[in-house]
């Protein structure tokens, strides 16, 4: 790669917002003639909406081709929306969703080395540079974080430590021994690795991490200030989904952490409103929708993420919009006594205190008629002794109350009491209302 890089960026990362959306336009139109041939499903949903390729004469025209949704591809669940032979498919990945079958998506030779390319370049923009050693802690297999995170620490040409998930006293110590430059790994887990720091008596501020590309689930920007203190080290917010490529469909950059540029010579987003399904203008919050541009083997169509989040012009990469980080999922969204309330409200809160580092998790019961919030926190460890720590909670409560307007509970718990997943992604709510 490094032959092809002006300046250290990758030439369309220098490119002007014309020419990207230049480029996009003719590969927007390649995309849904690809889909559209290849892919009876989209052929379907295209006639059904009255369109047809050929319809695609600007960009904003994509807004009449149906959306895509979560249960059309558990629909064709394994292979039915894949628009090339089976034999020409080199990875196939899996995201476990939280019910039923899982989705597959699959990638071409092509395809794999593509999202190497923007793994390298969000590694880049993260600040991390070549012959930088990469701890990987994000899940390998299934799971798209592990592998897309080496493949593209890889083609930047670093040292990659394939570490996986799990197993904290280990990692502490092979970041200890190996000392790396970077660490990826979900914001959650990299709490939980400051914990097997303290614990095994190591300073994290003087361990050798200086880069932490952190994703796979929402974490604020009090989160990262949190990590960004322990450890000494630029946290930056990396985005993906497995049903558009993986980790590495939008990157913050280093330099300003203002958002994350979209790599958009890729992925083309749209903000919708969930309700109505209308495009909102730039700036506008709503649902983000992700088409592939370029990508052979599972080319996806106005996806519906779910993520909720707004498109702003782009800083750092002038070329590339900028995403405002996601700090919920529609799913995600409670809805207490008439108050909306995403788990990343009360993270800031936690974070604001000063006994929890930032593991928790909400859970939702119904006693009658009424919905019922407890937050159980976990106080660090630095903090808990045998008998436990001064009650905090109702201290807490309070905030709770005077800053989002609910009534909740709250239960502090000892280290380790709330659940580390193998993914790493944190279990933020876990709701044992009855079903209706
Ligand atoms: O989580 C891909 C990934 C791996 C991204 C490693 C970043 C790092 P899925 O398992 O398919 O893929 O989950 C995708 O996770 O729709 C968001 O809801 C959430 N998500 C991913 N990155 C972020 C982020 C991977 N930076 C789903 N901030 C997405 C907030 C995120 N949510």
């Amino acid at each position: 790669m490094s032959q092809s890089l002006i300046n250290g960026l990758d030439p369309v990362e220098r490119a002007s917002r014309d020419e990207i959306l230049a480029m996009q336009l003719e590969r927007l139109q390649w995309s849904l003639r690809h889909a559209y041939e290849n892919v009876p499903h989209y052929k379907a949903a295209f006639t059904a909406a009255g369109v047809h390729p050929d319809d695609l004469k600007q960009l904003s025209d994509l807004s009449k081709f149906p959306f895509t949704v979560k249960t059309d591809l558990r629909d064709h669940y394994p292979f039915g929306l894949f628009a090339v032979p089976r034999d020409k498919i080199s990875r196939l990945h899996a995201s476990s969703g939280t019910t039923g079958k899982p989705i597959v998506v699959a990638y071409t030779e092509a395809d794999v080395s593509m999202w190497a390319d923007v793994m390298a370049r969000s590694l880049r923009a993260a600040g991390v540079r070549p012959g930088m050693m990469v701890h990987v802690a994000y899940g390998y297999g299934l799971f798209t974080g592990g592998l897309g995170a080496h493949y593209g620490a890889e083609r930047l040409g670093c040292t990659v430590v394939p570490v996986s998930g799990g197993m904290t006293e280990r990692q502490v110590q092979l970041i200890n021994d190996f000392h790396p430059d970077a660490i990826m790994v979900t914001p959650s887990y990299m709490m939980a690795l400051l914990d097997g720091f303290r614990k095994a008596g190591l300073d994290p501020r003087a361990s050798s991490l200086k880069f932490g590309v952190f994703g796979a689930e929402p974490w604020t920007n009090a989160m990262r200030e949190e990590i960004e203190r322990s450890f000494n080290l630029d946290a930056t917010d990396i985005y993906g989904l497995s049903e558009v490529i993986g980790p590495g469909v939008a990157q913050e950059c280093v330099e300003t952490k203002d958002g994350l540029h979209i790599w958009e010579d890729h992925f083309y987003p749209e903000i919708i409103d969930p309700v109505t399904g209308d495009v909102l203008p730039e700036g506008a919050k709503g649902e983000l929708v992700f088409t592939s541009l370029t990508k052979e083997a599972f080319p996806i169509i106005r996806y519906r993420t779910r993520d909720l989040t707004r498109l702003l012009p782009g800083t750092a990469r002038p070329g590339f919009r900028r995403m405002e980080k996601v700090t919920g999922r529609s799913d995600d969204m409670i809805i207490l006594r008439g108050v909306n309330v995403f788990p990343t409200q009360i993270e800031e809160l936690l974070l604001a205190t000063n006994w929890c580092g930032g593991h928790y998790q909400i859970e939702l019961s119904r006693a009658g008629l009424m919905d019922d919030m407890t937050i159980y926190a976990e106080a660090r460890s630095d903090v808990w002794t045998d008998g436990g720590m001064p009650d905090q909670g109702a201290a807490l409560v309070d905030r709770i109350k005077n800053t989002i307007g609910i009534s909740t509970r709250v239960v502090i718990v000892g280290p380790d009491q709330i659940e580390r997943t193998l993914t790493g992604k944190a279990r933020r709510v876990v709701d044992k209302r009855p079903r209706e």
